[in-house]
């Protein structure tokens, strides 16, 4: 199986960003646990702070990845050319947020890409990135 994790646009200071919000620990030590649960799983990592390099590489995997967690940070609320990239791909697609946003400022409670995801997790933490991991291995389970 093969998965692809994509962080938006500041989730590169994972750890040092706001911990109050997103927490003290950095995404890369999130990481080596997340592969180590999980095995079997190839589990591949993007982060980009360009809205563009996003969606090249929702091009990149989306006819033959099994599945891609997708935080993308405050693009979720503005970006329709990221949305218009998940419906054009095949791969599906997991919306991750970190924060609950629907607990947060109004702007965050719209998102651009829940309806074209196949579902939508926020508010666990670090764990939203494991449970879209388990959402994908269990749809993929299930189409097998
Ligand atoms: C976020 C929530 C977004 O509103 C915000 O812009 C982020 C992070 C989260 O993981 O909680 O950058 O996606």
């Amino acid at each position: 199986m093969k998965i692809l994790i994509i962080n938006g646009p500041n989730l590169n200071l994972l750890g040092v960003r706001e911990p109050s919000i997103y927490g003290s620990r950095g995404f890369e030590s999130y990481l080596d646990e997340l592969r180590k649960t999980y095995p079997n799983v190839d589990i591949e990592y993007f982060q980009s702070n360009h809205e563009g390099s996003i969606i090249d590489e929702i091009h990149r995997v989306g006819f033959s990845y099994d599945g891609i967690v997708l935080n993308a940070g405050a693009y979720t609320h503005t970006s329709v050319a990221i949305a218009d990239a998940i419906s054009a791909v095949t791969t599906p697609v997991v919306e991750v947020h970190i924060s609950n946003v629907h607990r947060r400022e109004e702007f965050r409670h719209h998102s651009y890409l829940s309806a074209v995801c196949m579902g939508v997790i926020c508010g666990f933490g670090l764990n939203s990135y494991r449970l879209g991991v388990e959402a994908i291995i269990d749809n993929n389970n299930k189409t097998k």
